[in-house]
C-alpha cells in the first residue's frame, strides 16, 4: 500500500511537485468535458458531487466552480487530513466537509463521484469501490484515477527503485467491477512532468524526486544520484519533459 503521509505531512512539497506537471489541469478539462456529455444541466435542477480523498482541492475546486456555473450543486468532500481546511477559504453554496477516512463514511447518493489517486492508499479498496458504485444515483457517473504502469515516471521507478509499494493497478479495480456487474470504460490519458528542476538539485528538484521515487535526493549516494539523473535525462524529451499516463476508470449507473 502506498503511503499517504507524503501528501499530508509535506503539503508544500506536494504543491511544488504538482506545479511541474500538467496532470491536474488535464484531469479537470477531461472531467468538464465528460460532465457536459453525460448530463443535461438545463434540465437538472440539482446536482450532487462527492470527492473521495480530495486533498486540498486542486481538482475539486475548479470542478465545483464549473458545476456552480451550470446548476445548483451540492458537494461532499471526504478527506481525512487537515488539508480539507483549504475548502473553508472558498464560498461555495452547499458544501459538506467530512474529515474522515472513506472507510468510516457512508457515501451520500451522488450524480458524480470522483476518486483521484486515492485507491492505492486504502486498506480495503474493494469495499470502498463497491460503496462508491452503490452510491451512484440512476444516470450517475463515477471516475477513479490511477497511475498507468507505462507512465515514464512509473517506468523510472520500476527501473531504479524497489517498488514493493507499487501503486494499485487498473487490472485489480477492473476485477472489482466485474464482480459488481457495472458498466465501465477505461481511458488512458497523457500529461507531462517537466523534470529539469531535478538536474539543478534545488528545492523543486528535491520535491519532484521525493514524489517520483518516494526518496529525497539527499538520501542517495553521489553514484546513485548520478544514475537516477542519467536515466531521467535519457527518458526525457528535448524540453526536459517526461510523459505521465493515467488510467481514468469511468463507471456508470
Ligand atoms: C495523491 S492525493 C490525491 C488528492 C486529489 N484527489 C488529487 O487528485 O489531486 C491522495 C489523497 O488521499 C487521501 N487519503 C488517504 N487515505 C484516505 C482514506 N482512507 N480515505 C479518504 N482519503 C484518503 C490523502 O489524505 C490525500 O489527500
Amino acid at each position: 500500500m502506498a503511503d499517504a503521509k507524503l501528501y499530508t505531512n509535506t503539503p508544500d512539497i506536494y504543491k511544488r511537485y504538482v506545479k511541474h506537471t500538467t496532470q491536474k489541469q488535464v484531469l479537470v478539462e477531461k472531467i468538464e468535458q465528460a460532465l457536459l456529455e453525460r448530463f443535461d444541466f438545463g434540465l437538472q435542477k440539482e446536482f450532487t458531487f462527492v470527492d473521495v480523498g480530495a486533498g486540498e482541492g486542486l481538482v475539486t475546486i475548479p470542478i465545483i466552480q464549473f458545476l456552480e456555473s451550470k446548476t445548483n450543486v451540492l458537494t461532499s468532500i471526504i478527506e481525512p487530513s487537515p488539508m480539507i481546511e483549504n475548502f473553508n477559504s472558498y464560498r461555495f453554496n452547499h458544501l459538506t466537509l467530512i474529515q474522515k477516512p472513506i472507510e468510516e463514511v457512508s457515501i451520500p447518493q451522488a450524480d458524480f463521484i470522483l476518486c483521484s489517486h486515492v485507491v492505492p492508499y486504502l486498506n480495503d479498496s474493494q469495499n470502498v469501490v463497491a460503496s462508491m458504485v452503490s452510491a451512484l444515483k440512476s444516470g450517475g457517473m463515477g471516475l477513479i484515477v490511477v497511475t498507468n504502469n507505462e507512465s515514464d515516471d512509473a517506468w523510472l521507478k520500476k527501473t531504479l527503485v524497489d517498488l514493493s509499494d507499487a501503486g494499485m493497478s487498473t487490472d485489480i479495480i477492473i476485477e472489482y467491477f466485474k464482480n459488481l456487474e457495472i458498466q465501465y470504460r477505461i481511458e488512458t490519458v497523457e500529461s507531462s512532468i517537466n523534470v529539469r528542476a531535478c538536474f539543478d538539485q534545488g528545492d523543486d528538484g528535491q520535491a519532484i524526486f521525493l514524489f517520483m521515487f518516494k526518496k529525497p535526493m539527499s538520501s542517495l549516494s553521489p553514484e546513485e544520484l548520478e544514475r537516477f539523473l542519467k536515466a531521467m535525462k535519457g527518458r526525457a524529451n528535448r524540453n526536459g519533459e517526461l510523459t505521465k499516463r493515467e488510467d481514468y476508470i469511468w463507471f456508470y449507473h
